[in-house]
Formats: structure tokens, C-alpha cells, sequence
């Protein structure tokens, strides 16, 4: 079982490191992945003796190395280029102890996804000496063979938590493939999803498997596939890797580029980062592919604007803005688009963001897939950015 290190108290910052075990650290700590007990070691302080190595890693106490398993068929199937099993995957060591793989490490971005409150866990395995390129802070590249893992527990009918999927990106030499695993209802083994389609209404606990669409719709918001890591995503509040531990790790080579923090004061601060996770880094940010590039409205935190709030893309493209003609209003209690802007300053109740973050069960809803319940945290840091908008620093709204 994992464990972390306690390093401080601090509730806000609890890092869910293993089923039902929640532990402290605000800050982003370099060993933050274990430690303790020396129970999980894949990050720990030892991590360097290994890097994280694929299924190279050694001399970190705690983890298992990966063994290809033989009772299992993990040829990768005709139709696709990952095998069926989640075993085969070298996420872990030991699979029915879930103790991860040697060179595997676990950590949180600064900013999460909502997705319905599911508890999630996330892994990553880069190969043994590579290293990712952060030359670009919005776009980093990744070394061929490097593995992204994303666990969600959700809660059971019986009211207990329990595993739902376990989501893979990986670079492979001809691009990103990526599925879900979805693991059985006793939770003893995970297996693709079938046909692509995903799996609605999990095991009656109201979790959708997304398909594998959606997955793209979502992902292709940059040239590599990652959405979690980038300067703000590891930077502050970021637990188990982040950009400073990374560079000691020898995963990034040189992070003196990525020492960025968003503008603004506390309420601007929490406001840009919730919109930039949630939003900007998947599909409202200006690159040709991402879905919602026709809205004009883009939430992402690019490194280039980060000198003060105005400078940022959802108050430069958001602020007293008219939605854009293709604006859905249907679920909304003034449908009218004459009522509406993207953000206006002051007017929570005239700001089709906040409408559409409240809103589900309708095309308009935001997020448009991944969640069935709205995130009520959420619409208030927006809610009170908006509210707190002062004519010093946002232009005045419009009529
Ligand atoms: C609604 C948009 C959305 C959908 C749909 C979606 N993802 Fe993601 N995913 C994200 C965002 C945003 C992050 C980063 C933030 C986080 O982890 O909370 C992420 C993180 C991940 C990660 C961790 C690495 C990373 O990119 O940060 C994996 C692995 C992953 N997703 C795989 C998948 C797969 C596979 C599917 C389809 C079965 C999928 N995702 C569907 C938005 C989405």
C-alpha cells in the first residue's frame, strides 16, 4: 500500500496517496511519493537511484519490478496497439497487491478535472534516461514510450468506494494511443473497454466510461496528448512530481523556463487556474484542433500571458464579449442571447460561463462531457471572480 509522508497539516492540500488514506502536503514535495514505511518508494527518495525507469527501475524499496504476465494474453489485439489486460501495462509490479512498478510515480496537478467528485489517482512512467523536452512551458514533448495512467474510484451502490477505470495514454512511435481499462465488478482485473464505446452508468454508480472520442475530443487540445503537465499544472500545489522535483528526478533537463505563477490576488488567482484546468488546456485554448476553438473563448493560461491579469487569454477573449453565434441558450432560464455575455464583470447572472457550468442534461452544458453533476466549488471561485471584478483592472460592462 502507498503512503505518504505527512509534511504538513494542511487539510486544502490532502493528497488521496491510497485507497482511504489521505495525507498532508501543501507544498509540492520532491519524495512526496512515498517514503514512508518505505511502503511505495517508486518516487521516493531513493528515486534517483532508478529514475523513473519504465520497468528498469531498481534500488527504490517498496516497489515491484514488472514482469510481462504469462497467464495472461497481452498480445495487443489486431485492432489496436494495447493489450487487452491492464496488467500488461506495466502500471504494477504486483497487481493483486496494487503495488505500483518500479520506475512508476504518482502525483496530483495543481488544478484538477472535475469529474462528478470520483476520486482519482494518477501515475506516470517515462523511460529509464529519457527525458521530456519543456523547452515550450505550454507544450511539452515526451520521450517515445512514455505512459500516463489515470485511476477513478467511485462510490458504489453499497455506498463504498470502488474501483471504476483506469485511463492509459502512451507515446508510441506513430503517436498517442490511449484507452480505458475498466476494472470488473470485484474489482480484481481491468479490461479494455469494448469497441471503443465506453460504459454509461457504471455498476449503477453513475459514472460514464467515456469513449474513445470523447478521449480525443478532450486530449487533442495540443500536438502531445498530456493535459495535466505544464509550468502552472506543477508548479504550486502540484503533489508527488512537480516541475522543481522533476528536474532533480533528471525528467526535465533544464526547468529554469518554467518558474511562471498566475497574475493576479487570491480570488483571481484560484478563478484563472479552476478555468485553465477545467477548460483552457482541453479544448477552449486558440490551436486549430481543440473543439471549442470556433467559440473564441479561450481559458488556457499560455506562458506569454502571464504578467498580469489582462494579459490573460479568458479576460483578453472573455470580458464583455457577446457569445459567439453558435452559443447554445436551450436549458437556460433566459434563453435569450441578448441577455447573455461570456463573462461580464460584476453580473454573475448575465455570464453564459457560469450559466453553462451550471447547467446538465443539456447539449449547452460545461463541461460538455465527463460529468452528469455540476461542481458546485467550482462555479463559486468563478461565481466570485466575476463578482469581484473592479473597473481598475476590467473594463466596465457593456449595456
Ligand atoms: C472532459 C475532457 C476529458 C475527457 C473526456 C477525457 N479526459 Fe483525460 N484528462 C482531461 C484533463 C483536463 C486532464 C488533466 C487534469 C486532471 O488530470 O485532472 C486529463 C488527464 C488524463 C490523464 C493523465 C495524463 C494527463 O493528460 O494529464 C490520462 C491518462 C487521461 N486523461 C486519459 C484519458 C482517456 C484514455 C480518456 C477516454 C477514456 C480521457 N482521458 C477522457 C480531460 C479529459
Amino acid at each position: 500500500m502507498l503512503f505518504q509522508v505527512v509534511r504538513n497539516g494542511s487539510l486544502a492540500g490532502a493528497l488521496l496517496l491510497a485507497a482511504g488514506c489521505s495525507s498532508g502536503g501543501g507544498e509540492a514535495q520532491p519524495e512526496g511519493q512515498g517514503g514512508s514505511g518505505g511502503s511505495a518508494g517508486n518516487g521516493g527518495s531513493g528515486a534517483q537511484t532508478s529514475g523513473a525507469g519504465g520497468s528498469g527501475g531498481s534500488g527504490s524499496a517498496g516497489c515491484a519490478e514488472f514482469a510481462m504476465p504469462t497467464d495472461v494474453d497481452c498480445a495487443a489485439p489486431l485492432d489496436g496497439v494495447l493489450p487487452v489486460n491492464l496488467r500488461c501495462t506495466g502500471l504494477y509490479g504486483d497487481f493483486d497487491q496494487r503495488e505500483l512498478a518500479c520506475g512508476v510515480l504518482e502525483y496530483k496537478p495543481a488544478v484538477e478535472l472535475w469529474s462528478d467528485a470520483a476520486k482519482k489517482r494518477r501515475f506516470v512512467s517515462i523511460p529509464k534516461g529519457q527525458h521530456v523536452d519543456t523547452t515550450d512551458p505550454d507544450a511539452f514533448v515526451y520521450p517515445e514510450g512514455t505512459q500516463f495512467w489515470k485511476e477513478f474510484s467511485v462510490t458504489g451502490a453499497d455506498g463504498a468506494q470502488r474501483l471504476a477505470e483506469t485511463r492509459l495514454l502512451r507515446k508510441t512511435a506513430a503517436g498517442w494511443v490511449y484507452t480505458s481499462y475498466v476494472w470488473s465488478e470485484d474489482e480484481k482485473q481491468a479490461i479494455q473497454m469494448q469497441n471503443d464505446f465506453g460504459v454509461e452508468d457504471l455498476y449503477g454508480t453513475g459514472h460514464t466510461v467515456p469513449n474513445r472520442d470523447q478521449c480525443k475530443e478532450c486530449h487533442v487540445g495540443r500536438a502531445d496528448y498530456v493535459l495535466g503537465w505544464d509550468a502552472l499544472m506543477l508548479g504550486e500545489g502540484a503533489q508527488g512530481l512537480s516541475r522543481e522535483s522533476l528536474v532533480e528526478l533528471g525528467l526535465i533537463e533544464d526547468g529554469s523556463n518554467l518558474a511562471l505563477a498566475i497574475p493576479g490576488n487570491e480570488v483571481e488567482r484560484r478563478a484563472l487556474g479552476y478555468l485553465h484546468a477545467n477548460c483552457g488546456v482541453s479544448c477552449h485554448n486558440d490551436l486549430a484542433e481543440s473543439a471549442a476553438h470556433d467559440t473564441g473563448l479561450y481559458l488556457r493560461l499560455e506562458a506569454s500571458e502571464l504578467g498580469s491579469v489582462t494579459a490573460t487569454d479568458a479576460v483578453r477573449t472573455g470580458i464583455n464579449k457577446r457569445p459567439a453565434e453558435n452559443a447554445k441558450y436551450d436549458g437556460l432560464t433566459n434563453p435569450d442571447p441578448a441577455n447573455w455575455y461570456d463573462i461580464r464583470p460584476g453580473d454573475p447572472s448575465r455570464s453564459l460561463l457560469i450559466a453553462r457550468q451550471m447547467l446538465r442534461g443539456f447539449e449547452g452544458q460545461m463541461p460538455r462531457i465527463g460529468t452528469h453533476k455540476i461542481d458546485e466549488a467550482g462555479v463559486e471561485v468563478v461565481t466570485r471572480w466575476i463578482e469581484e471584478m473592479k473597473e481598475d483592472t476590467y473594463p466596465p460592462p457593456g449595456p
